[in-house]
């Protein structure tokens, strides 16, 4: 697949999945913009090539995303791919959850898609461009103390199914949902018990595929559903999960 003369935003990009997707996409010839709060790894990510744009910033803040839509036109004149993979778990059971936790990980989970996609997705309809956010299996399942994790996930598929029948056929709008990934993120998420890596390692037995996931499994799927090959593809979400939902 190639993205020669095309142009994505990746948020999420100096970690993990959003990484793995810059990576690819700019192997494949796409220039980017990409975004994470985190300078160091933002220059890393700058040294990529002199295609590739880091914009610092958080996600919450809506004219971040303003100035992400803003510096793709202005550098390369046109945005076609958008890719949302910046997240957070905001872990803690419901009555012991902070306020500011709640709000946290709902800003950046679900309302920085709206703060990007409102902005994006006039510059998306001239290119009959192509968006996915990544979401979570927390959609469709629910874990040990994730109430804000699972319910800012949750409401991903109901929007992407309403910004597909908005936006169709101009632009595609999917989602992907992951099950374990081996990535910061999940190593966090069991930082709390006594042998996270044992907790690691028994979640990778229990899965029908018998591993965890790689960055480049999630990142298959966006390539696949930003190109044209998945041009009937919108308003779906993708699960990719070693056979999580099966077990
Ligand atoms: N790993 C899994 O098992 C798993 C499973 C299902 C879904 N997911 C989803 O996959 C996505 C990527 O997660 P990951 O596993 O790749 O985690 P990760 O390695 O921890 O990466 C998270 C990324 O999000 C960025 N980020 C977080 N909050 C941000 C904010 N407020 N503003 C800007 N950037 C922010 C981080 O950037 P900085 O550190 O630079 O701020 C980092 O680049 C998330 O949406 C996550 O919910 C992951």
């Amino acid at each position: 697949m190639t993205f020669k003369n095309k142009t994505a935003i990746i948020t999420g990009a100096t970690s993990g999945i959003g990484r793995s997707v810059a990576q690819a996409l700019h192997q494949s010839g796409s220039n980017l913009i990409l975004n994470g709060r985190d300078a160091t790894r933002g220059k890393e990510l700058k040294e990529l090539g002199p295609q590739v744009i880091f914009e610092q910033g958080d996600v919450k803040e809506p004219q971040l995303n303003q100035r992400l839509v803003d510096k793709a036109m202005e550098n390369f004149g046109q945005l076609d791919s958008v890719v949302l993979a910046a997240g957070q778990l905001g872990i803690g059971r419901l009555d012991q959850l902070s306020i500011e936790d709640w709000q946290d990980t709902i800003a950046t989970n679900l309302s920085a898609v709206f703060y990007l996609l409102k902005h994006a997705i006039p510059a998306l309809q001239k290119q009959s461009g192509s968006v996915v956010i990544i979401g979570s299996v927390a959609a469709l399942h629910a874990f040990p103390e994730h109430p804000a994790y699972t319910a800012s996930k949750g409401a991903l598929p109901a929007l992407v199914k309403q910004l597909a029948r908005d936006y169709g056929p101009s632009v595609r709008i999917n989602m992907i949902s992951p099950a374990q990934v081996l990535t910061p993120l999940l190593k966090d998420s069991v930082r709390a018990f006594e042998h996270p890596e044992t907790i690691l390692q028994e979640t990778a037995d229990g899965l029908p595929m018998k591993r965890l996931g790689l960055p480049q499994d999630i990142t298959n799927m966006v390539l696949y559903l930003l190109s044209d090959k998945a041009g009937w593809i919108t308003g779906s979400n993708m699960v990719v999960d070693g056979g999580f939902l099966s077990t």
